[in-house]
């Protein structure tokens, strides 16, 4: 299991504010008689030793690097299920951190990836070697459907996570407010008139939306098995093209697609300022992933 990073923070500022409390009421409250002094030593240090466990509970872990055994077994493709979710929350702030979800931590992370366990248009699969996960995707064969049943169905979830999610990490609520708050209305009020769920004129595509591997588990094809599975489940599911983006040049993933035989498309800028490119692979093109 991968553990997220961690600082003791938390603990020293509970600490300090105890501490401080204590020692405001030692001197305005009320002086203390000497017989009644050690035991007040006592209660602050146990006070003190309470304040530390809570916190470094509360705290997130030390991201320890996954230690993992290949037996040299091919990668074999499951649907992701509730007891993959943390695994897959947990890869996607360590292997894809250049992301805003990234920013807003795992428990956030937690209720996105399971509306894509739930959907019915979503494709979510995990690849595992010897039972054990070593790689997720997400993605959905109809992603307009797939997008209109979340809002529908996981809208209020992911809003309240969000929400929690801003409040405890300031930097990315900093971030949404400079790139996000303008696009996400707009977003919302052009959906407000479509009542079509997702069975309207217009055909509907299939989009990966991630997809990654654990470090120690990469080059030996747990990440191709994914995209043909992927590409297998959308096609089966009535999609003609299916579409993803990735960061443009060395750090993103574009030379894998290539190999897969995916289509390099226009490079467009994010909110963010970021460079991702589009990529497609017509799904009826009899080449495999
Ligand atoms: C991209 C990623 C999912 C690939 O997973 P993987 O399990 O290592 O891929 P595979 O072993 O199945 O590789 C399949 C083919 O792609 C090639 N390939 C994989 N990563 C590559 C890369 N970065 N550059 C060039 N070729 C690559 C492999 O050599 C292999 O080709 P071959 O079969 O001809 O030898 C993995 O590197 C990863 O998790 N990266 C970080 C997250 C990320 O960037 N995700 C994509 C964001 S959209």
């Amino acid at each position: 299991m991968i553990r997220s990073g961690s600082s003791p923070t938390a603990a020293l500022a509970l600490t300090a504010l105890v501490a401080a409390a204590a020692s405001f009421a030692m001197h305005h409250v009320g002086p203390l008689a000497a017989h009644v002094a050690p035991w007040a030593v006592l209660a602050m240090g146990s006070a003190a030793v309470a304040a530390v466990l809570v916190g470094s509970v509360l705290a997130p872990r030390e991201a320890a690097a996954p230690v993992v055994m290949l037996s040299g077994r091919p990668a074999d493709v499951a649907r992701l299920d509730g007891s993959t979710i943390a695994f897959c929350s947990e890869l996607h702030t360590r292997a894809l951190p250049h992301g805003f979800f990234a920013t807003l931590g795992s428990r956030f992370l937690s209720v996105y990836y399971r509306s894509f366990a739930d959907s019915p248009h979503a494709v979510a699969l995990i690849a595992t070697v010897d039972g054990y996960p070593v790689g997720f995707l997400v993605g959905s064969s109809r992603a307009r459907a797939h997008r209109q049943w979340v809002l529908r169905h996981c809208g209020f979830r992911l809003a309240a996570a969000g929400a929690v999610a801003l409040l405890a990490h300031p930097r990315a609520a900093i971030r949404f407010a400079r790139t996000r708050i303008s696009q996400y209305r707009r977003r919302l009020l052009a959906r407000g008139g479509d009542t079509s769920g997702g069975a309207g004129p217009v055909r509907d595509v299939a989009v990966l939306n991630h997809v990654a591997v654990l470090p120690g588990t990469r080059g030996v094809g747990a990440g191709r098995a994914l995209v043909a599975a992927f590409e297998s489940e959308a096609r089966a599911g009535g999609a003609q093209t299916a579409y993803l983006t990735t960061l443009d040049g060395d750090e993103g993933a574009g030379a894998f697609y290539e190999v897969l035989s995916w289509e390099p498309g226009p490079v467009r800028p994010t909110a963010d300022g970021a460079r991702m490119q589009e990529w497609s692979k017509p799904l009826d093109s009899g080449v495999p992933a």
